[in-house]
């Protein structure tokens, strides 16, 4: 399959990545690179309508125009049912928390537990744990041993009193990919809501919330390859419920009344083109016939990345392996279905930061520390003040830049 993934042509979309040779980007789950048609929305919104939504002249009228744009091509990326079920803004975090302050006004005592897990990043938990003054109480969904969370271990855990599932569809520390439709379908049999976070795993696959019947899922711009900013999708239904701040002129429904304040424009006109860079990319690689929906093209570009990044992710953990490196989650070669190419792990009893700064050194960009994951650390028996190591690519990585960390990992591991 590598052979037939153009990462030529891919690579050269992104200008960043030929700027800032030798260096290689291997912290991308941190915040990835942007295609040249990204930089040129962005530039664009900026040079020729950089003015307010929502004036009687025509580069306020454009701004309305992209924003409404924007909001049709994620509906397309995430299959939703209606753009107004998108809300755009900051960044995941403070949409997790939104979400979270609007339900905790309406926990009832007998439907009052949120099922929340170990594997998360704290902007999943964190959020959900604040609830507690208004009524909240607390399941924990613990991850197995293999850093993977199992739908059998949640299913005993539900019962009429659970108010909401909240789970990610795949680690931003580990990898572990997580069957969400199965997670959904559980939380709606008790009669729960399911939240997702989608950060980590946009840039990887294929989201589809109508197939997954998820009720809300964010997603964060910057790791999929779009500017600095993040949205919220809703079910109509729910967001139509959801009791959050507005000011009295702001009309009553979604998306208005998840939007409070300007948000960044730019960062959305980014957002937008970034979906269009996914959707040339299926063009590309796709049946050349004019049946094919801009969803179909989507289709086809996340299947091919997915399929690319086994590669990359067999690849990792070979070198890991030679390495001597201890790996966090599924190791196995044989099982790079169940994971991205996001790694995290330890060389013997090296401290992570300086395994990361060696890297620094040597041009290869990777992160160490607890990843923003304090349970998680725990689960793995490290001191949230040294953490581990983690590598985190995307489908604009190489093999021959694998090699290359893997021949820097030798030498700090004193195996080279
Ligand atoms: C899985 C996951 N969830 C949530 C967040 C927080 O996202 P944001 O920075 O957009 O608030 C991150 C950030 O790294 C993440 O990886």
């Amino acid at each position: 399959m590598t052979a037939e993934f153009p990462i030529e042509a891919v690579r050269a979309k992104f200008p960043a990545l030929e700027r800032a040779k030798p260096f290689v980007y291997f912290d991308n789950a941190a915040g990835a690179q942007l295609p040249q048609n990204v930089l040129d929305a962005v530039a664009r919104h900026l040079l020729d309508i950089n003015v307010q939504r929502g004036g009687r002249y025509e580069k306020s009228r454009e701004v309305d125009r992209m924003i409404a744009t924007a909001r049709e091509k994620v509906a397309v990326w995430l299959n939703a049912g209606d753009p107004s079920e998108i809300a755009f803004g900051m960044n995941a975090t403070s949409f997790i928390r939104l979400v979270s302050i609007a339900i905790g006004q309406t926990i009832e005592p007998g439907r009052n537990e949120f099922v929340i897990t170990d594997l998360d990043h704290d902007a999943n938990v964190a959020t959900w744990l604040a609830l507690k003054r208004a009524g909240a109480a607390f399941v924990w969904w613990k991850m197995r041993d293999d850093g993977k969370l199992y739908i059998e271990d949640l299913l005993p855990l539900l019962s009429h009193k659970t108010r909401l599932v909240t789970c990610t569809a795949v680690s931003h520390a580990l990898g572990s990919l997580v069957d969400v439709a199965a997670v959904a379908r559980a939380s709606h049999s008790v009669g729960a809501e399911m939240f997702l976070d989608c950060v980590h795993y946009g840039p990887h696959a294929l989201i589809d919330v109508q197939a997954w019947d998820c009720d809300y899922l964010v997603c964060s711009g910057y790791k999929a390859f779009a500017p600095h900013m993040g949205f919220l999708w809703g079910k109509r239904s729910r967001l139509l419920a959801l009791p959050t701040f507005r000011e009295e002129f702001i009309p009553d429904e979604p998306p208005y009344k998840i939007e409070a304040g300007t948000f960044i424009f730019e960062n959305v006109s980014g957002m937008s083109a970034a979906i269009d860079y996914f959707e040339a990319l299926g063009r590309d690689l796709g049946p050349q016939s004019a049946k094919q929906m801009p969803r179909d093209h989507i289709v086809t570009a996340m299947s091919a990345i997915r399929s690319y990044e086994q590669t990359l992710s067999r690849g990792l953990l070979d070198i890991l392996a030679r390495a001597g490196a201890t790996v966090y989650g599924v190791h196995d070669r044989t099982r790079v279905a169940e994971r991205v190419p996001t790694v995290c792990f330890n060389l013997g009893d090296k401290h992570p930061a300086e395994v990361v700064e060696l890297m620094a050194q040597a041009d290869i960009g990777i992160r160490d520390g607890h990843m923003y994951a304090p349970r998680l650390m725990g689960r793995l028996g490290l001191a949230m003040d040294r953490g581990a190591v983690r590598v985190s690519l995307v489908h604009y990585n190489t093999l021959d830049e694998i090699d290359r960390f893997g021949h820097a990992l030798r030498k700090i591991a004193g195996a080279a």
